[in-house]
């Protein structure tokens, strides 16, 4: 596979296949997305983990499908390399397989997905089979499932004990029978999940499941170390951004108070007669020289 070729369905059969274990990254908006994207991950996943991560709620409950939709198009526009699946929110395939599929129909269309991605073992398969029945892939999602958060009675780590691991295990082969390309698997014990990893023919991507899923998925926020009072036991934080950024706000506040910032080089200048204009701002977001002299 070219390293710039476009991450598929098919190749991520093909990943499990020869044993090349596959990244997942979540994103939500275009400036994630592009950096993820271009550090050569192969999925970005735009979860309902946005409830949390970019709406400040306790957990995913209040997410709709305008906002799964907005979110999804802010990723997409911008994506070049990356799969990028679409989570379906609370409710927006639990009343009915045509709800379902017009749902996730919407995420393909508004949102750009490639993929939608739904919780929930045996009991969805006729939801999953009437998606992929549209030519929607489907990524399953087992085990600690966040939208079951008053079920569960919060979020729990699901199938230690023998029976409930057995569901899950029964859980996993019904979502690969009704049609599903690929599993997550989350908040399991690690055997259970390599178990299940080998039982199944469809790749899994684990979360707090262990090293032996076919791939690993993690919120980027948290792989970034950007909630500094958040830090549970399946997350390896790969860097401490949340002082780097408290440190560069800290710096700009002590430089305008200062007058230290900004200086010469940060500003415009009216046009000297006759002379050229020196200055070439990028104007990604303000306004160029020109603009500046024109207004
Ligand atoms: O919404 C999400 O971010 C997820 C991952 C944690 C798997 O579902």
């Amino acid at each position: 596979m070219r390293a710039d070729a476009p991450i598929t369905v098919p190749a991520l059969r093909r990943m499990k296949r020869n044993g090349t274990k596959i990244t997942m990254l979540t994103a939500y908006d275009a400036t994630f997305a592009r950096l993820v994207d271009r550090a050569g991950i192969d999925i970005i996943l735009v979860g309902d983990s946005l409830g949390m991560v970019m709406q400040g709620k306790a957990n995913t409950l209040a997410v709709s499908v305008d906002h799964m939709a907005y979110h999804g198009a802010c990723v997409t526009s911008v994506t070049k390399r990356c799969h990028v699946v679409v989570d379906m929110p609370f409710m927006s395939y639990h009343v009915s397989p045509a709800e379902a599929v017009r749902n996730a129909g919407r995420l393909v269309q508004e949102g750009g997905a490639h993929a939608v991605k739904l919780e929930g073992g045996a009991e969805r398969v006729e939801v999953i089979a009437a998606i992929v029945n549209a030519q929607i892939p489907v990524m399953g999602h087992i085990g600690l499932t966040p939208q079951s958060y008053h079920v569960q009675g919060g979020f729990k780590i699901q199938g230690r004990g023998d029976a409930a691991a057995e569901r899950l295990m029964r859980d996993a082969l019904a979502v690969q029978e009704a049609g599903a390309y690929s599993l997550v698997l989350e908040g399991i014990p690690k055997e259970l999940a390599t178990k299940i990893s080998e039982a199944l023919d469809i790749p899994t991507i684990g979360i707090g499941a262990g090293d032996g899923c076919d791939g690993q998925v993690l919120v980027v926020q948290d792989l970034l170390g950007m909630d500094p009072d958040f830090q549970p036991k399946f997350v390896k934080r790969y860097a401490d951004l949340g002082s780097v950024i408290n440190d560069a706000i800290g710096t700009f506040i002590d430089e305008v108070r200062t007058g230290a910032f900004p200086q010469d080089e940060h500003s415009f200048h009216r046009k000297r007669r006759g002379g050229p204009v020196k200055e070439a701002p990028s104007g990604k977001y303000g306004p160029t020289d020109t603009d500046a002299a024109t207004a």
